[in-house]
C-alpha cells in the first residue's frame, strides 16, 4: 500500500470563534505571545501524511509515553514573516527552512515530506492571521515548525507516529537592549558539536545541553558564550548562531570575512548562507577575500594584538545579526573594534542593511522574499 504524501490542498481550517483583537504596541517579548491559529498534521507509519489542519492555538495531548518525551525525538525551524511598505506579507527564503527539516527529519528517524506543501500550508497560517504580522521596522513575525515523534511505547525504535505543526510569533528585537554589541565567553570545556555527530542539525538535543555553558556566561557577566572545538580551539558557533569575523592583513591590506566550514559541526544557517551570499556577490573581490574555513582562537587572540581583527558577528533568523565586542578567553579580553559611536562594525552593518531591504520588501533578491499575502 502506498502512503499518503503531504497535501496542502487537503487542508481543513477551523477558525478561532472570536479572534484576538492585536494590538500593533504590544509586548513583543521573544517567544511568549501567539497567534490565534496553529497548523497541525499528522503522519501515520502506515497510511502516511493525514490532511493538515488550522486549528485554534491550544495544547497537544499526547500518551506519557509518547517518544519525544523519552528519546528526543524531535526537531524545529525558525523562520519570520515580514510586512513590506507596501502592503504585502512575506516569508524569506522559507524554502530552505523546509528543505532543512527534512535532513534534520532524516537525522533522527522521522518522516520527511515535499518541502513545497510546507512552504504552502505556513503560507496559509500566516495569511490567516497576518494581523499579527507587526509593521514596525526591526519586527516580525517568528514561525517556529516543530516535527516530533508520538508513538506511544518505550521502544527504542523509529517512530509509528509524528505529529508535524507549527505556531507563531510577533517579535520585536531579539535581545532586550536592541542592537547592541554583545560580550562572550570561550567555552572549552564542553563540546556543543562533534565530527559525525548532529550540531548541523536543528534538534532540541543540540539546544538544551548548552543552557549551562550559557548561564555560566551570563554568570560572569557575558551575553553569550562562544563555542570552541578540539585541542586547536577552532571557533565554531556563537550562542545559537552562526559566526564571522573580519580580518584584515596588516601587510596587503586585504579584508577577510571568515565562517567555519559546513563540515557536520555547524549548523546550516540560512542567515550564514545569506551573508555569505550577499558578500560573494556584492564585496570588490580585489579588497576582500570570503573564506568558509577553519580557524581557532589563538588567531583570532594574535590577530587582535596586531589590530588585525576588524569586526565579527554572530547570526541566525531570530537576531539577524548581533555584533561582538569582546571574547574573554583564558584570563584575558579581546576587544573587536566597533565604528566609533557605534554598536556594530562597518560590514556588519552593511550586511544588516542589505538583508533588511530584501526582507522588508524594498530589494527583490533572487526570490528570497516570497508574497503569501497582498493586503492592498
Ligand atoms: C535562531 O537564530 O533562529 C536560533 O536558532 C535561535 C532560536 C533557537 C531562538
Amino acid at each position: 500500500m502506498s502512503t499518503a504524501e503531504l497535501d496542502a490542498s487537503k487542508l481543513k481550517v477551523i477558525r478561532k470563534e472570536e479572534p484576538t483583537v492585536f494590538e500593533q504596541n504590544a509586548d513583543f517579548t521573544f517567544g511568549r505571545l501567539f497567534i490565534d491559529h496553529m497548523l497541525v498534521v499528522e503522519w501515520k507509519r502506515e497510511s502516511g501524511w493525514q490532511a493538515p489542519e488550522i486549528r485554534p492555538y491550544g495544547n497537544l495531548s499526547l500518551d506519557p509515553s509518547a517518544c519525544v518525551f523519552h528519546y528526543g525525538f524531535e526537531l524545529f525551524e525558525g523562520m519570520k514573516a515580514y510586512r513590506t511598505e507596501d502592503g504585502r506579507v512575506t516569508l524569506f527564503r522559507p524554502e530552505m527552512n523546509a528543505a532543512r527539516m527534512n535532513r534534520s527529519a532524516a537525522r533522527i528517524g522521522l518522516p520527511q515530506f515535499d518541502a513545497e506543501q510546507l512552504v504552502e500550508l505556513i503560507g496559509k497560517l500566516v495569511e490567516l492571521d497576518r494581523q499579527f504580522v507587526p509593521q514596525r521596522p526591526g519586527y516580525s513575525l517568528y514561525i517556529r515548525p516543530v516535527m516530533i515523534g508520538t508513538s506511544a511505547s518505550l521502544g527504542v525504535t523509529a517512530p509509528d507516529s509524528a505529529l508535524l505543526y507549527v505556531i507563531a510569533c510577533p517579535v520585536g528585537p531579539y535581545y532586550k537592549s536592541g542592537f547592541s554589541a554583545v560580550r562572550l565567553l570561550a567555552t572549552d570545556n564542553v563540546t556543543r558539536a562533534w565530527p559525525g555527530g548532529f550540531g548541523d542539525k536543528k534538534l532540541g538535543g543540540n539546544y538544551a545541553p548548552c543552557i549551562p555553558s550559557q548561564e555560566e556566561a551570563a554568570r560572569l557577566g557575558y551575553h553569550q558564550n562562544l563555542w570552541l572545538f578540539g585541542p586547536e580551539k577552532y571557533i565554531t558557533e556563537v550562542g545559537t548562531m552562526n559566526a564571522f569575523f573580519v580580518f584584515k592583513d596588516s601587510t596587503t591590506g586585504k579584508k577577510e570575512l571568515v565562517t567555519a566550514p559546513l563540515d557536520g559541526t555547524i549548523l546550516e544557517g540560512v542567515t550564514r548562507d545569506s551573508v555569505l551570499t550577499l558578500a560573494r556577490e556584492r564585496l570588490s573581490p580585489e579588497e576582500w577575500d570570503v573564506s568558509e574555513r577553519y580557524y581557532t582562537i589563538s588567531e583570532v587572540a594574535e590577530r587582535a594584538a596586531k589590530g588585525e581583527v576588524v569586526e565579527a558577528f554572530g547570526c541566525g533568523t531570530a537576531v539577524v545579526v548581533s555584533p561582538i565586542k569582546e571574547i574573554g578567553w583564558n584570563d584575558q579580553a579581546i576587544k573587536i573594534p566597533l565604528l566609533p559611536g557605534e554598536e556594530t562594525g562597518e560590514f556588519t552593518k552593511q550586511v544588516a542593511h542589505w538583508i533588511s531591504e530584501i526582507q522588508y520588501g524594498k530589494v527583490e533578491y533572487n526570490n528570497w522574499s516570497r508574497t503569501i499575502a497582498d493586503l492592498k
